[in-house]
């Protein structure tokens, strides 16, 4: 069985996603910087899930017991939270679903130093590791709806075309369409479009606004 870390995990958007992906028969582990944290939230994730079915361990545990890592935490936490886990993720696979927003101005695009922060977690993490750019348009909220498929496609980019399918799977598993977009660099476009969709929440007093791509109906 494949077993998915998520640092992060304890958070908004890693929770819905865990318990998706738990109930579709992957073995989740919840990061935490701490430990007890982690347990803690894997244990209420469990009670909500009526299964024991998740587990909870500290970051660097959580992704050196996984074949993929998924790093769910605000861009601030991003780079040092990569540091600790950079030698557990070796060989690995690595979803970042991180949105490089510049809090209070959370409804601008912000490109970081490194154009993107996907682009940014392959140059730490090195050549080594498979960095898939995913999630960054699904809003938690619609993600913590368990009963609903969410009503939002979700931009793949990657350089490595077998972790991109793995990803696509993780998509679809989770109930969401995976729309291949194209290689790492493409994460700039995907990472941007998350402070449009803030936006559009403020303004038309929604939430979890999401992005569809249209003109796939007829794809082989
Ligand atoms: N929320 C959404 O709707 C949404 C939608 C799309 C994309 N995203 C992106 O997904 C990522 C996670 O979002 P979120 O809403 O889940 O964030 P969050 O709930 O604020 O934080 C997620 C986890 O990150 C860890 N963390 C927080 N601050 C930290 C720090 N200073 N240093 C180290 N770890 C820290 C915490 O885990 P521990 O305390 O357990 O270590 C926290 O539970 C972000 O990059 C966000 O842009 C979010």
């Amino acid at each position: 069985m494949t077993a998915l870390a998520i640092l992060g995990g304890t958070g908004n958007e890693g929770a819905g996603l865990a318990m998706r992906w738990a109930r579709s028969g992957y073995r989740v582990i919840i990061g935490s910087r701490a430990a007890e944290k982690a347990e803690r939230r894997a244990r209420e994730m469990n009670v909500e899930l009526g299964a024991d079915l998740l587990i909870g361990m500290a970051n660097e545990a959580a992704a050196a017991a996984a074949d993929i890592v998924i790093l769910s935490v605000p861009y601030g936490a991003h780079a040092p939270t990569l540091r600790t886990v950079r030698d557990q993720c070796q060989g690995k696979l690595l979803v970042d679903l991180t949105v490089p927003l510049q809090p209070p101005e959370i409804t601008a695009v912000n490109l970081p130093g490194g154009r993107a922060a996907a682009l940014e977690a392959q140059a730490l993490l090195g050549a080594d590791v498979a960095v898939v750019a995913a999630f960054q348009n699904v809003s938690a909220v619609k993600l913590r709806q368990l009963d609903r498929d969410v009503d939002c496609d979700v931009l793949v980019c990657a350089d490595d075309a077998d972790a991109k399918s793995t990803v696509l799977e993780l998509v679809t598993a989770a109930g969401m369409r995976g729309v291949d977009a194209g290689p790492l660099k493409n994460a700039v476009a995907a990472e941007s479009l998350t402070p449009v969709l803030l936006h559009i929440n403020r303004v038309y007093k929604v939430r979890g606004a999401g992005i569809r791509i249209t003109g796939l109906d007829s794809a082989v």
